[in-house]
This record gives structure tokens, C-alpha cells and sequence, in this order.
């Protein structure tokens, strides 16, 4: 029988109760023994009765799972960074093996886990930290392990992507569907690290280190958020062909540098990332043998995550019982440098308003072309009283030129206002 300890039974830890329960005969075949849930650490002495486990599993003393040689696998479902950190540590300490889902602590705290699992010679498995119920992290790890990976694009973050789908429907603006979103439940209620992309940011740290062989942390990562983007944004870009999506991209370029950044991005319609819609994720990949590949499904949620735990949980209980465990360890045994945003060279979406009136945009180009900013597409669109707005696609540019460009632009009195600014992802696809 191999022992669970339960860090925290909250949403997701009340899913692998269930399941483990549920689908108890299959788990036990396909594991090679029955895996039972001996302790829960939860403060919260009514959730527990209520799904059926027993008083006397029930503990608010780490020390108890901690201490119990007879508990395998220590389940953490606590979230952030301590005292999880604490606790993942000292169960390795032990000799436990860890299921995490705690993208917080992995993307800060990898490193240091990952070797404490290496020391003490113990699997440490995150699945669901990154994309819900996806598998993505395994995959990376093992089926993809022949590929020199040089890029992944996810589509990471539920809340926003139920946002962005929902503008675009219905052409609506950021606010206004925040908050019908923060009642139906789909956005929290301090919906900050969502909106602001932070939390794409760590899932896309810990999807970079793998792929990349790595360790990137969260301050590696460039991050924008949403809030700025408009309907009238999402309507130009839709009527160029481009659809917009809070990316999390990482690229390895033939240096072996790398660019880890969070963003809302235009794609062109036929990108098969512009096709994941409401509160899924996805994870687009492309490999030097395998190409391209898309991992798409339920990034959040009772039991999709429960699903990437359980995952977990059945491969170390087969590495147990096979004399087989820390067979996959942390996989970052380089050291990359990490591209600074201003080093991007991106195509760019410029929305301004500017005077209406012969000249101005013969000047707007010189100063882009100054900058060597070369323009794809303008279109002109009308707003009155002699101001017209001015929408710009430029061809490949550097960051940096753009943003200088821009901050000559801004000091012109012709130019009103530089309403937004987003890159482009995904026009040079050759697949
Ligand atoms: N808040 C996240 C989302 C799920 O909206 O996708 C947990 O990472």
C-alpha cells in the first residue's frame, strides 16, 4: 500500500480525494498497488467529514505527516510559497516523495527544491502547476526529450483568456466584462495576478526551464497584462486578420539565448492558438524533430487538476514499486542568458491619434523610418473634429528602436495621444 499525506484540502484536494476514491480499481492496476490517503494538514476541520474522511485522519500539525514513516508521498495543495517551501523540504528531508501544484513555489523556488529531492534521493513531480489538467510538464520531460525545443506559446491563464474571448464576442471593453466575470466566478475576486499576467508568468518560468534545460525564475520573465487593451484594439485587429490572446512565449534563439516574456499578443486568425477560446489553455510547442504541437484543454479546475496530481502520484507509485525513483530529476544543467525585452525583434500593432491634416503622417513615417521602423500596413480610421486615428502594422523591428521611435512621436504636438502598443506573434509560421 503506498501512503498519501495531504497538504491542504481545498478545492483541488477534495478533487484527488474523490478521484482516488472513484477510480480506486483502476489506479491500483495501472499503479501496481492501492494507493490510500493516510493524513490531511487542513485547518479547516468541516471540509474533510464532509468528503467522507475519517476525524483521526484529520491533522492540523505538520509534524504529524512529516514524522510518519509509514506516509510515501506527500501531496502539497497549499499554494504559495511558505510554509510550503517549508514543508516540501522537510518531507524530502524524510525521504518522502512530492506532488506539487504550486506553480508559486516551483517557479521561485525550483532550484532549491530540486536539489533537495537530488540529495535525498526522491521524486519531486509538478504537473499541475502549469496548465491544469494539460499534460505538458511530463511531456516536455520525457516525450519531447529527443527535440531540441526552441519554442512554446501558451495560452496559460483561464481567467483572461475568458476575457479577451468575451471582448472580442461582444465587443465589449476590459471592465465591463471583469466584472461580470468576478460575479459569475470566473475571475477572483482581487483578480490582480491573473489580469496582470503574473500568473501565466510563472507557469511560462517553469515551461522555459524544462525546455530550455535552464533555470528561469519568475524575475526572468518579461510581464504585461491586459487591462489596456480596448475593443476598439480587438476590432482593428480583427478586421486585419489578427485575433488577440495574453501570451506566455518562450524562444531559444540559435545563440542559445533565451526571451521569456508575458503579453497580450495579436495572431493571425489561422494560428492554431487563435482558436482556444473562453477559460482554456493551451500549449503550442515546436520541436526540431516534432515540429509543431498543441496541448490544449483545461487549464483550472476541481478535477482537471486532480487529474494532473493523481498522474503523479500513479508514476511514482510505479517508480516505487520498480526500484526506479528519482529517475527524472531537474533537467536545467545550463545556464542560458536571458534576452532583455528591448533585444526583441517583433512585428508591432500602433494605434495613435493623431491631427488630421496634410503632412502629419509623411512625418509620423520619417520618425518611425528614423528609427529604422519600417511600416507593413496603415489604415487611417476617422474620429472628427479634426483628429483622425492612425493604425499601424510595422514589418520585423527591435524593441528598442520602436520605443525610441515612439518617444519622439509623443513629444510631436500633431500627435494626440499613442493610444496602445502590441506585438505580433506567430506571422512567420512556415509549417
Ligand atoms: N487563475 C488561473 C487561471 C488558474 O485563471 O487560469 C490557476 O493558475
Amino acid at each position: 500500500m503506498i501512503n498519501i499525506g495531504l497538504l491542504g484540502c481545498g478545492t483541488v484536494g477534495s478533487g484527488i480525494v474523490k478521484l482516488l476514491r472513484k477510480n480506486a480499481e483502476l489506479i491500483s492496476r495501472r499503479s501496481g498497488d492501492d494507493i490510500v490517503i493516510k493524513r490531511v494538514l487542513e485547518r479547516d476541520r468541516e471540509k474533510c467529514p464532509e468528503l467522507g474522511l475519517k476525524p483521526e485522519m484529520i491533522t492540523q500539525n505538520w509534524a504529524d505527516i512529516r514524522d510518519d514513516a509509514e506516509i510515501d508521498i506527500v501531496v502539497e495543495l497549499i499554494g504559495g510559497i511558505e510554509p510550503a517551501f517549508q514543508f516540501v523540504t522537510e518531507a524530502m528531508k524524510q525521504g518522502k516523495h512530492v506532488v506539487s501544484a504550486n506553480k508559486d513555489l516551483i517557479a521561485v523556488k525550483g532550484r532549491e527544491l530540486f536539489d533537495t529531492a537530488r540529495e535525498n534521493g526522491v521524486d519531486f513531480y509538478f504537473e499541475a502547476s502549469v496548465a491544469g489538467g494539460i499534460p505538458i510538464v511530463y511531456p516536455m520531460k520525457q516525450s519531447l526529450a529527443g527535440n531540441e525545443v526552441n519554442e512554446v506559446i501558451g495560452i496559460l491563464n483561464g481567467t483572461t483568456n475568458y476575457i479577451l474571448t468575451k471582448m472580442s464576442r461582444e465587443q465589449s471593453d476590459f471592465s465591463e466584462v471583469l466584472a461580470e466575470a468576478q460575479q459569475l466566478g470566473y475571475a477572483e475576486a482581487d483578480p490582480t495576478s491573473d489580469v496582470e499576467g503574473l500568473d501565466a508568468a510563472r507557469k511560462i518560468a517553469i515551461l522555459s526551464s524544462i525546455a530550455f534545460n535552464s533555470r528561469v525564475t519568475l524575475d526572468d520573465v518579461y510581464v504585461e497584462g491586459i487591462t489596456s487593451i480596448t475593443a476598439e484594439d480587438i476590432k482593428y485587429g480583427a478586421e486585419l486578420g489578427y485575433v488577440i490572446k495574453l501570451l506566455a512565449i518562450a524562444k531559444q534563439d540559435d545563440k542559445g539565448r533565451i526571451q521569456v516574456r508575458v503579453h497580450p499578443a495579436f495572431l493571425p486568425n489561422n494560428h492554431p492558438l487563435a482558436a482556444v477560446n473562453d477559460a482554456f489553455n493551451a500549449v503550442f510547442v515546436h520541436g526540431d524533430a516534432v515540429g509543431e504541437i498543441m496541448h490544449y484543454g483545461r487549464g483550472a479546475g476541481q478535477m482537471p487538476t486532480a487529474s494532473a496530481v493523481a498522474g503523479d502520484i500513479i508514476e511514482i507509485t510505479r517508480n516505487i514499486k520498480n526500484n526506479n525513483i528519482a529517475r527524472i530529476g531537474c533537467t536545467c544543467y545550463e545556464e542560458k542568458t536571458v534576452l532583455d525585452i528591448n533585444q526583441l525583434s517583433a512585428e508591432y500593432y500602433i494605434r495613435m491619434t493623431v491631427k488630421d491634416r496634410p503632412g502629419v503622417l509623411a512625418a509620423i513615417a520619417g520618425v518611425l523610418g528614423n528609427h529604422n521602423v519600417s511600416l507593413a500596413t496603415v489604415l487611417q480610421k476617422g474620429r472628427g473634429e479634426n483628429d483622425a486615428e492612425l493604425v499601424m502594422i510595422t514589418h520585423e523591428v527591435m524593441e528598442k528602436d520602436l520605443r525610441d521611435s515612439l518617444k519622439v512621436l509623443e513629444g510631436m504636438d500633431i500627435v494626440r495621444a499613442i493610444n496602445n502598443v502590441i506585438r505580433m506573434e506567430g506571422t512567420n509560421r512556415t509549417e
